[in-house]
């Protein structure tokens, strides 16, 4: 949520932020800006809209420069538009900042500075901060640094911030609390950016800055301190991401270039973990934590959104593999509920970015509270990750894509390999039945890839429907949660109302929705629920709604009730979620792109949450 980049060295800096900028665009898009330190002075720039309209408005202007900061931004304080778009300078013009985040009490503050004299050119709280630092500077007499520790002190809320002065032409500083800061150690130069996207390309070592540590960055130097003015070592790791990972590869969207790299990304998430020959599961993220894991009283798993989805199908794994209760909590509720929990629960977070504000606040609460959190990250060496006491990662690669596809199936491959380790710990599981879904799990890889070949076929289905107003989206069991998942995918991509539903409660209130314009999804693969799902198709065929049916291939019955269907390969129930959600992407993709809308940055949404 909003994307910083910012570049200090020798090169032309203004190049490589904007790249980082349009590197970043999935974390917002409305607006852009960056500001430029030269000779001539700190010139800053910023346009409502994509980075690509910030791009137009600077083409033929002198951009040489070899400092700059740069912004894109996802709206909070103020509509999108120039003056509320970022970097936000002082009164005196000399600093510019960029900001991810939020400032709580921004207002309390705006109302001391005007009382002072400021004056305010936007809707911002950014804005706010840097009159507050510029305001310190001038009353304390302090240099730039002093005051921003001082600021920070008062500021309540969620920042990573970078500031560049006019006065101090040769420095950077950052700072960071609850929002992701990575920094690019160059050979005399340095790169900053919410995430690696715009760092790879230059070096490959960098450091994640933690919570209330500011750094202070020249070309060839990086200092990092803490709030209390001590200095840190910086802890440099090795990025393991290749460049190719975070482009489009020829493909015309991230949505579908990932919905294709699913065979490969779900793969590498079993690799070196999973063996199938020799019957054995390794799970080095939680080996130390096995035992406490196989104790736990309950298992609570927080995440939003789509990773809240393969939470619940997780919630139905580990219940019927490790006999143990588990709820599924959206993390926005459970960290303001004031829930029980404490010694004895595990915590399961699940996240792709590893940076969602609210999850990242639940699982610091919870471990305050004494339970043991578990990590299930996509991004390395994110916030929630190290927050954790132990995790596993996913391993499915960069996922640019506003909407999330290629991480909840690795998600979802990821949980059942806990649950399985779990039921494998407490001997709730059989040595027939443990190896049965260990042999299920090597093989889903190429069972996705067949998946797959049914693109044309959807893109046919998604061209039939492309026009209806709402779906229903139904499925029992383990497919529950796909059906959910399908309707977030349809509402993200196509702005088409859709719901997703437990079929069987369909009738309690969702069928008088029903007829003859209505698609509905059932996700209906054979499983223990299938007969039921049958009387459910039934139940909507009766009331001329149009029935589109995720199948297993071969089913006899089904294919005769609907309208459309889409035959997925036969897989144990526990894991037929990582199939039967593959058309459903593929559905809302098509519907998406042929009506017309940027499915890689549809309206109003950003990728990575770190605001609540
Ligand atoms: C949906 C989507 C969002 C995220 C949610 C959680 O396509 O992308 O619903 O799943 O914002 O994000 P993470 O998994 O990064 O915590």
């Amino acid at each position: 949520m909003c994307g910083i980049v910012a570049y200090i060295g020798q090169r032309e800096a203004y190049p490589i932020v904007l790249k980082g900028l349009k590197r970043l665009e999935y974390r917002g898009y409305d607006s852009a800006g960056v500001a430029l330190l030269n000779g001539n002075g700190l010139k800053v720039y910023k346009k409502k809209g994509k980075v690509a309209e910030l791009e137009d408005h600077l083409s033929g202007k002198d951009v040489g420069s070899h400092v700059a900061i740069g912004h894109t931004r996802w709206a909070t304080h103020g509509e999108p538009s120039d003056r509320n778009s970022h970097p936000h300078s002082s009164g005196n013009g000399k600093l510019a900042m960029i900001h991810n985040g939020i400032i709580e009490n921004y207002s309390l503050l705006k109302q001391e500075l005007l009382k002072k004299g400021h004056v305010f050119n936007s809707d911002t709280d950014t804005e706010v901060l840097i009159h507050f630092i510029e305001e310190i500077q001038s009353s304390n007499q302090c240099g730039l640094e002093e005051a921003l520790r001082i600021a920070l002190k008062r500021v309540v809320g969620a920042y990573v911030i970078v500031l560049v002065d006019e006065d101090n032409p040769d420095t950077l500083i950052a700072a960071r609390k609850g929002s992701p800061l990575v920094i690019g150690v160059g050979k005399g130069e340095h790169f900053l950016a919410s995430d690696a996207s715009p760092i790879v390309e230059y070096t490959k070592e960098v450091v994640f800055v933690n919570d209330y540590e500011i750094a202070i960055i020249k070309a060839d130097e990086l200092i990092l301190k803490n709030i209390s003015n001590e200095r840190q070592t910086p802890y440099i790791q090795k990025l393991d991401i290749e460049l190719a990972a975070i482009e489009k590869s020829g493909y015309d969207h991230f949505m579908l270039k990932e919905i294709f790299e699913q065979p490969q990304t779900i793969f590498d998430s079993l690799r070196g973990r999973l063996d199938a020959k020799s019957g054995t599961l390794t799970l080095g993220g939680i080996r130390e934590h096995a035992a406490i894991l196989s104790q736990a009283k309950r298992i609570i798993i927080v995440a939003c959104g789509t990773s809240w989805h393969a939470g619940l199908v997780a919630e139905y794994m580990i219940e019927e593999l490790c006999r143990v209760p588990v709820e599924v909590e959206y993390a926005s509720e459970f960290r303001y509920r004031n829930p029980v929990v404490g010694e004895g629960d595990v915590i399961i977070a699940v996240s792709q970015s590893g940076e969602t504000a609210d999850t990242l606040v639940a699982i610091e609460s919870a471990k305050q509270k004494g339970a043991i959190i578990l990590g299930v990250c996509n991004v390395v060496g994110s916030s929630i990750a190290r927050l954790s006491h132990a995790g596993a990662y996913t391993h499915a690669g960069p996922e640019i894509g506003v909407a999330s596809t290629k991480a909840f199936t690795a998600q979802l491959a990821v949980l059942c390999m806990i649950g399985l380790k779990v039921a494998q710990e407490k001997g709730t599981i059989t040595q027939q039945r443990f190896q049965h879904l260990l042999d299920e799990l090597d093989a889903i890889s190429e069972k996705v890839a067949t998946t797959l070949k049914l693109n044309d076929q959807v893109k046919q289905i998604a061209d039939k429907y492309k026009d209806a107003r709402d779906f229903l989206y139904l499925g029992r069991g383990y497919n529950f949660p796909v059906a959910l998942e399908g309707a977030l995918k349809l509402k993200e991509i196509s702005y088409i109302h859709a719901e997703g539903y437990p079929a069987a409660e369909m009738k309690h209130g969702p069928i008088a929705l029903v007829d003859e314009n209505l698609p509905v999804v059932f996700v209906a693969t054979r499983d223990s629920y299938y007969e039921k799902v049958v009387s459910n198709i039934q139940e909507i065929k009766a009331r001329k709604g149009k029935v589109i049916a995720v199948v297993t291939e071969g089913d006899q019955t089904i294919p005769g009730m609907a309208d459309d269907v889409i035959e997925v390969p036969a897989a144990d129930e526990l894991i037929a979620p990582i199939l039967s959600v593959i058309p459903l992407q593929l559905l809302a993709y098509h519907i998406g792109v042929l009506k017309g809308f940027d499915v890689d940055k549809p309206r109003n949404l950003a990728k990575s949450v770190t605001v609540e």
